[in-house]
């Protein structure tokens, strides 16, 4: 597939009025995808597991108009009309309109809430951006009904990633690689894939209880991290080293080899801040809590042998991943021992999901 694949070239119009609603989940990467060209291309392939608690809901109703020069929309956030998310959405459909000319041929009514607070440091771009494209993939099906459920999902995940990198991840579950790798057939820089490689039964269900350390706005966005790994001193190696830990993980994906997964993830995490120490201007996006619930994942882990570890995404909330067998034993542990440094003890347990579910 190519980025000509994805051009809708129909001039035909012939719903008047459509309404959509899609429920899409955030999503965790055990890879991380940090550095990107452009447009929203990334410079090595990562890996996600789909949530399933966290999502963002979406209706769109589209209404037929004269067509325009601009996408023209009004966007409602709980309840509450926001036009200070208006610019990240307007710049989305104006990439999107290639691909998408419809966007110009209907007036866009959207109302979007999240399962989780906002500004959690939770990744609402990924659930939000990939729920209004399988809206828009939903109008694009009836005004085109050929088009295969595969292409819709892949254009779904085309399209989200141009709102957001991560996004792309978002449309299916419980694994998802964005990114061309050799050794994931059909994988590509263009969208995200389901894992079509064998996959362990332990990592089909698992855990991830999300500590809300922080919960502040970003000191850095994410385009401005992507953008610090342009000129960063080890980028290119960073990149060699993303795309081997993945071949890596693949393997231990497939065997279980729950020792292995821990020392890949917990490396890919603190490899992404390492790359925040170290670009220029730097940022610590860590808090002393961050620290402390590792020191105290990494103690309960030697005491128990429990298989508990920790990843990051750019921020300083901890994401708690376990097995499913080890469930009951961890989130006492993250109760009596971890709550303590949440910001008002606050946590969101969640566990792998399929990805987008309309309503
Ligand atoms: C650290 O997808 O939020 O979470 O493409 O600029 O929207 P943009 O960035 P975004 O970056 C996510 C970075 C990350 C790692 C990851 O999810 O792979």
């Amino acid at each position: 597939m190519n980025t000509a694949d994805f051009i809708f070239n129909t001039d035909e119009y012939h719903i008047d009025e459509a309404h959509y609603t899609w429920r899409t989940p955030s999503n965790i990467a055990l890879v991380k995808y940090w550095g990107k060209s452009d447009p929203q291309l990334p410079k090595n392939a990562s890996i996600s597991f789909t949530l399933n608690n966290c999502h963002t809901t979406t209706s769109i109703r589209f209404s037929k108009t004269a067509a325009k020069e601009e996408a023209q929309f009004e966007l409602f956030f709980e309840g509450e009309k926001k036009e200070d998310f208006k610019p990240k959405i307007a710049k989305f459909f104006k990439r999107i309109q290639e691909y998408c000319p419809y966007v110009l041929q209907y007036d866009m009514h959207i109302e979007s809430s999240n399962s989780f607070p906002h500004s959690s440091g939770i990744a609402s771009s990924a659930s939000g951006m990939s729920a209004i494209a399988m809206c828009l993939m939903n109008l694009e099906q009836a005004l085109n009904p050929e088009i295969s459920a595969d292409y819709l999902k892949q254009k779904a995940s085309f399209l989200a990633r141009l709102g957001s990198g991560s996004a792309s991840r978002s449309i299916e579950g419980p694994l998802v690689v964005w990114g061309t790798h050799e050794a994931v057939a059909g994988s590509s820089d263009l969208f995200g894939v389901r894992l079509p490689n064998a996959v362990h039964p332990v990592f089909e269900d698992y855990q991830d209880c999300i500590l809300l350390v922080d919960k502040g706005e970003k000191q850095v966005s994410s385009t401005v991290g992507h953008n610090l790994m342009f000129n960063h001193p080890f980028a290119e190696r960073r990149f060699e080293q993303a795309n081997d830990n993945l071949a890596e993980l693949l393997q231990v994906l497939a065997s279980g080899d729950l020792e292995k997964f821990i020392s890949i993830v917990e490396s890919e995490a603190l490899t992404l801040h390492a790359m925040m120490l170290t670009s220029e201007p730097y940022f610590i996006l860590m808090k002393p809590n961050t620290l402390e619930i590792i020191q105290r994942i990494w103690e309960f882990r030697k005491t128990t042998g429990s298989h508990v570890c920790f990843t990051l995404d750019a921020g300083a909330n901890v994401h708690v991943l376990y097995p499913k067998s080890e469930k009951q034993q961890v989130e006492s542990f993250i109760n009596t021992e971890l709550l303590k440094f949440c910001q008002k003890n606050q946590y969101i347990c969640d566990n792998t999901g399929l990805g987008a579910q309309t309503i």
